[in-house]
């Protein structure tokens, strides 16, 4: 079948080649010249592990094509995806929708033929039925647009892999309506291929539960993430280890270990701003009082930042002034080029005003890096960043960073203590190796 997709970013353009691997024609469509022109070339301009290669193959097929023009993207299908981004607005807790807003006004009046609109970007619940407002205000008269929600679960670095065999497909339509309608059959066809080859739960619910699934999702992760650093910290204080303590209440099938894992805390395009956004909408909801712990999961998380600063000062024997601090990781996740609220780049900011020469590398996400904090050091390897360092502080939990020789980073550096931000690194073999090693989470045993 044919469908566009709008937005290519780490989502959209995620999206739409993984429906063209489906089988599916598809074209994409952005406002952004410059990009769309690399993607026409099979250029995927961010990192993705996978993606490369199926976005090439179907581009070079001519399953994938792309365009800045809406009204060639209104004739091409009757199935629209709309995956453009909703950053948290400047100086405010809530999410920015003026992007998903003007597609829809953009595209609806473009419209010759009835047509789905399918939301797949996270946004602050209401969103659909206030765009479903703005696509019957735009459309010619005698067609329909119908706007419907599908959020998007796909984690970055595994984007591929969760696009095309989800956990869940989550479908929201007006009133939860369960009878066949234009958008329900267009929104089965397009995952079918999916649903045949490795069946998933398919949830078909009302517009305002599929918006808040998602956010709830990403609450609950964040939740998760914080409650093991709240606990990291008694750890620290107590002299207990808080890898050992998320092993053992994670054997607890009710628990689970994933997202247990302590450190330096999350970060990225998601987890923070929704749940700022959540809070947010909450509060204009009247409901403002069920989501007051999110702030508190929000301080507790950039709480690890100043701590991980506290533990190099440490390190340092009491100040930064005349220290050389390797960070290694830039991104704020491993197998991601993504450094947008990113905990190691944060760090490693900090740790260079209070006087440290820092010196970051990472694998991936050096250029954006750069461009976002022009003034840290940077260097083209682990080991040139480790060149003549007093401290080593792992922020991004990489492989290579974790397959690091401390021998071979002892013979580099000046001093010889490793932190461990992300409790990723085999301290015993670096104790071995004549390090100090120091982990977030990880006090001394009495
Ligand atoms: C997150 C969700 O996991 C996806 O399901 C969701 O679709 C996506 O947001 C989104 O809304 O688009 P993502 O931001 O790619 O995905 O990254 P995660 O793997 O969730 O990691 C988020 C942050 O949490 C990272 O900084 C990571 O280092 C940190 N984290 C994760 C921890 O500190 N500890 C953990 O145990 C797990």
């Amino acid at each position: 079948m044919r469908m566009t997709v709008f937005g290519t970013g780490y989502l959209g353009a995620t999206h739409a080649a993984c429906m063209a691997e489906l089988g599916h024609e598809v074209l994409g469509v952005d406002v952004d010249e410059a990009k769309i022109e690399r993607l026409r070339r099979g250029e995927v301009p961010f990192y993705e592990p996978g993606l490369p290669e199926i976005l090439r193959k179907h581009v070079d097929s001519g399953r994938l094509k792309f365009t800045t023009d809406y009204a060639e993207a209104a004739e091409f299908a009757d199935l629209h995806f709309i995956g453009v981004g909703t950053p948290q607005r400047k100086g405010e807790f809530a999410a920015d929708t003026t992007y998903v807003e003007d597609v829809v006004a953009r595209l609806s009046p473009l419209l010759t033929r009835d047509a789905v609109l399918v939301g797949k970007s996270t946004v602050p619940v209401g969103t659909a039925v206030r765009l479903q407002g703005i696509a019957d205000w735009h459309v010619r008269s005698g067609v329909r647009a119908e706007v419907v929600w599908n959020p998007e679960f796909l984690r970055e670095g595994f984007a591929v892999k969760d696009t095309l065999t989800p956990d869940r497909i989550v479908i929201g339509l007006p009133g939860g309506e369960q009878e066949q309608s234009l958008a329900r059959e267009l929104v089965d066809e397009a995952y079918a291929p999916i649903l045949e080859s490795d069946p998933c739960p398919v949830i078909v619910t009302d517009l305002a539960t599929s918006e808040l699934v998602k956010v709830s999702a990403n609450a609950f992760l964040a939740t998760k993430i914080s409650f093991i650093n709240a606990v990291s910290e008694v750890c620290e204080a107590a002299g207990a280890d808080v890898t050992v303590l998320a092993d053992a209440i994670g054997m607890d099938p009710r628990i689970g270990r994933r997202f247990l894992g302590a450190g330096l805390g999350f970060g990225g395009g998601c987890l923070p701003k929704d749940i700022r956004a959540f809070m947010a909408r909450a509060g204009e909801l009247g409901a403002d009082e069920a989501m007051t712990f999110l702030r508190e999961v929000d301080s507790i998380n950039m709480r690890r930042r100043e701590r991980m600063v506290d533990l190099t000062v440490e390190a340092c024997g009491g100040t930064l002034i005349g220290k050389t601090v390797a960070v290694l990781g830039a991104a704020f996740k491993p197998n991601s080029d993504d450094v947008r609220d990113s905990p190691a780049l944060n760090v490693a900011g900090m740790l260079s005003l209070k006087g440290a020469q820092t010196v970051v590398f990472d694998p991936q996400a050096l250029d954006n890096a750069r461009a976002l904090f022009p003034t840290l050091g940077y260097a083209e390897s682990a080991l040139q960043a480790c060149d003549g360092a007093d401290v080593v502080l792992v922020a991004t939990e990489w492989a290579e960073f974790v397959e690091l020789d401390p021998a071979a980073v002892a013979e580099v550096a000046r001093g010889r203590i490793l932190l461990d931000g992300r409790n990723c690194m085999p301290g015993d073999t670096w104790r071995e190796a004549g390090w100090t090693y120091r982990a977030l989470g990880r006090g001394v045993p009495v």
